[in-house]
C-alpha cells in the first residue's frame, strides 16, 4: 500500500518533471550595438523558467554566465568555418577548445546538448558554395564529439532554412526535400540518423504571409481555427501553417526513409515592427498561440506529442541586415533594453515574461531637430546610415509621423545609440535635446540605456561631411551566422504558401 503510494507518487512527480523538462527554449542572438550583461540575462531566464537557449556562436562570456544554470544550451558554427571543418583536426581541436572546455557533462559546467555546424546553409543566397561541404563538416563535428566521449548527449546538427522542402500539392503527406540539394541532404541525413540526432528546421508563419502579398489565408499563419481547413485526401484537417508545414518536412524525412528521425524546429517567431503584419499585437497573438499549442503537447496529424521548439528571437538585434526585410532588427519577444514587448503566459500560470534585472536606462532625454529645419534629406540620410531607422518605412510603427517628426525620430535614435554622448544631438545647429516625450501613438522614441559595450561614438556627427565615419555600426556583424541570412531571397516556407493559397483561392 505505501510502496503503491510511493510509486504513484514517484510517476506524478516524473510526469509533472517530464513537462518541465520539455517546454521551449529561446534564440538568443547578439548582432546588436548594444548588449546587456550575459549574467542579467540568465537571470531573467532563469526567472521566466526557460530551460532551453539556442546560441549562433559560441561567445566565452555568454557560455561563462550559462555555466551551472540548470539552462541546456545550443551552440553554433558559423558558415564560414564549414569549409575548414572538412579538416578532421579542425573539427577536434573545435570541440576540444569550444566544447570540453565547458565541461559539458559537469553539473558546474555549460550543458551544451547540441551544435549547430553552419546555419541555413541550402540558403538560395549562398548559391551552392555551402552544399558540399556541410555534410563532412557535420560528420567531423560529431565523430569529434564522439571521440571526446560527448557524443551521447551532445548531437551535432545544420538548422536549415523551410525551403529545403516542397509539396507538390496542397497536402503536406507530399512533401519532398528540393531535388537540387537531394545528394548534400542525404549525407547529412545519413550522418545524423548514425548518431540519432535530430533534423532540425526553421518555419515561419509570418514569412509565408509576407510573401504572400495578400494571398495568404491571415488566419492560417495563427492559432485560433480557420473556417474551411487545408483537407488531405484521408479526411486529415490543417488549422494552421505551422502544422502543415511540419508535417512537409515530417513527410520528406520519411520519404528520404528517415520518418522516425526526431525533427526540432530551430526557430519559429513574430516580429513587431518594419511591416504592416509585424507589430504588437500581432506578435502577442502569435506567440499566445503557439506557446499554448507547444505546452498542450498535442504535436502535429504526423508528429503527435512534443516537438522541441526554439522561439526567434530573444532580444530585438539592430545590426542585422535589413535586406530580407524591415523586419529583420525587430524579431524579440524583448525589446534590446531587457524589456517585454508584451505580455505573455510561458507555463500556463498566468505570469508576465520578467525584464532583464539590473539594467539602468539613461535620462529622460531625447534629441528633435529644431522647428526652422525645413530639408531633412542629408541629415536622414547620415543619421540612417547608422542608426536603425527601419520604424519609420512604409507600414511601420512610425511611418505616420510628418517629416519633421521623423527626422526627430531618427536624431533621437543616434543620439540614444550614442548613449547621449555630449555633441551627439547637435548636427550642426540643427537638432536640440528635449525632456518633453516626442513619442506619439504607435511611435516610441527611445530612450538609451547602459549597455555592456562601450561604442566608439563620433562626438560631433556633421551630416554634410560625407558618409564614410569611423562610427560604421550599422556593418553587420560577421561573427554571427544569422547576420548572413537573408531570408526575404529564399522564400522560407515558400511550398506550403504556394499550396496553401492555391487551396484557398
Ligand atoms: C572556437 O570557436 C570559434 C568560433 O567558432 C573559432 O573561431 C575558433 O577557431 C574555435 N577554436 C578552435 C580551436 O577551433
Ligand atoms: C543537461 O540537460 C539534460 C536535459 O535537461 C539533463 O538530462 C542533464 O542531466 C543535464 N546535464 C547536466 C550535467 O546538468
Ligand atoms: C558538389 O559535388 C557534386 C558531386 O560531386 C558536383 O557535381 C558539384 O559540382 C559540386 N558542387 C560544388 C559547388 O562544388
Ligand atoms: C519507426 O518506429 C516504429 C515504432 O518504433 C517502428 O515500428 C518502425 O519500424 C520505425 N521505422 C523506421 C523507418 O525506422
Ligand atoms: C497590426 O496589424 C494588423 C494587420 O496589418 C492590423 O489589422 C492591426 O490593426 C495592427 N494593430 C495595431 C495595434 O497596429
Ligand atoms: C491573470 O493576471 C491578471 C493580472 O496580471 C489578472 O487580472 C487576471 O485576473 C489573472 N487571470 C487569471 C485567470 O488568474
Ligand atoms: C534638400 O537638401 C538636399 C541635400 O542637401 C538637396 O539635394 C535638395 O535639393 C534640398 N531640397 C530642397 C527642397 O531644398
Amino acid at each position: 500500500m505505501g510502496k503503491l503510494l510511493v510509486n504513484i507518487f514517484l510517476v506524478t512527480l516524473l510526469v509533472a518533471l517530464g513537462s518541465n523538462v520539455e517546454g521551449f527554449g529561446v534564440n538568443w542572438g547578439d548582432i546588436s550595438s548594444h548588449k546587456l550583461p550575459p549574467k542579467d540575462v540568465v537571470k531573467m531566464l532563469q526567472e521566466n523558467g526557460i530551460k532551453k537557449v539556442k546560441l549562433f556562436n559560441n561567445d566565452d562570456t555568454v557560455l561563462k554566465a550559462l555555466a551551472g544554470s540548470g539552462i541546456e544550451v545550443m551552440i553554433g558554427t558559423p558558415n564560414s568555418l564549414l569549409k575548414d571543418l572538412v579538416n578532421p583536426d579542425v573539427a577536434k581541436k573545435w570541440v576540444k577548445e569550444n566544447v570540453t572546455r565547458y565541461e559539458p557533462k559537469s553539473p558546474k559546467g555549460v550543458n551544451i546538448t547540441l551544435i549547430g555546424v553552419g546555419n541555413e546553409p541550402f540558403l538560395r543566397d549562398y548559391k551552392d558554395t555551402l552544399t558540399n561541404v556541410t555534410g563532412p563538416a557535420l560528420e567531423n563535428m560529431q565523430n569529434a564529439l564522439n571521440d571526446a566521449g560527448l557524443g551521447d548527449t551532445i548531437k551535432a546538427t545544420v538548422p536549415l532554412n523551410g525551403d529545403v522542402y516542397l509539396s507538390w500539392n496542397p497536402a503536406p503527406s507530399s512533401g519532398y526535400f528540393r531535388p537540387d540539394i537531394a545528394d548534400p541532404l542525404n549525407y547529412i541525413l545519413k550522418v545524423l540518423n548514425k548518431n540519432k540526432a535530430p533534423f532540425m528546421v526553421n518555419i515561419y508563419p509570418f514569412l509565408s504571409l509576407f510573401y504572400g502579398n495578400g494571398n495568404f489565408p491571415f488566419d492560417y499563419a495563427f492559432f485560433d481555427g480557420v473556417s474551411n481547413p487545408l483537407k488531405e485526401k484521408d479526411g486529415t484537417e490543417y488549422t494552421n501553417c505551422f502544422d502543415a508545414n511540419l508535417d512537409t518536412c515530417a513527410a520528406a524525412l520519411a520519404g528520404a526513409g528517415y520518418g522516425n528521425m526526431t525533427l526540432i524546429v530551430g526557430e519559429i517567431g513574430w516580429p513587431t515592427d518594419g511591416n504592416p503584419y509585424a507589430n504588437v499585437s500581432l506578435a502577442q497573438k502569435f506567440y499566445k498561440g503557439i506557446i499554448s499549442y507547444l505546452n498542450k503537447g498535442k504535436g502535429t496529424p504526423r508528429r503527435t506529442g512534443y516537438t522541441e521548439t526554439y522561439l526567434f528571437a530573444l532580444f530585438d538585434e539592430n545590426q542585422k541586415s535589413t535586406l530580407p526585410g524591415n523586419f529583420e532588427t525587430h524579431w524579440g519577444i524583448y525589446y534590446e533594453d531587457g524589456t517585454p514587448k508584451f505580455h505573455l503566459d510561458l507555463h500556463g500560470n498566468n505570469k508576465s515574461l520578467v525584464s532583464v534585472p539590473n539594467v539602468e536606462k539613461l535620462s529622460k532625454k531625447w534629441c528633435v531637430v529644431k522647428p526652422e529645419v525645413k530639408n531633412f534629406t542629408a541629415l536622414m540620410s547620415y543619421v540612417c546610415d547608422r542608426v536603425d531607422c527601419t520604424p519609420l518605412t512604409d507600414g511601420s510603427s512610425c511611418n505616420g509621423l510628418n517629416e519633421a517628426a521623423k527626422a526627430s525620430y531618427a536624431v533621437n535614435a543616434y543620439f540614444q545609440f550614442q548613449q547621449q554622448k555630449d555633441g551627439s544631438c547637435d548636427f550642426e545647429g540643427k537638432a536640440t535635446t528635449t525632456t518633453k516625450d516626442p513619442s506619439q501613438g504607435t511611435c516610441t522614441f527611445n530612450i538609451g540605456f547602459n549597455s555592456l559595450n562601450s561604442i566608439s561614438p563620433s562626438p560631433s556627427p556633421s551630416p554634410s561631411s560625407g558618409g564614410s565615419s569611423s562610427s560604421d555600426a550599422k556593418a553587420p556583424s560577421l561573427s554571427s551566422a544569422s547576420a548572413l541570412s537573408p531570408k526575404s531571397l529564399t522564400f522560407a516556407s515558400m511550398g506550403i504558401f504556394f499550396l496553401a493559397s492555391q487551396f484557398f483561392l
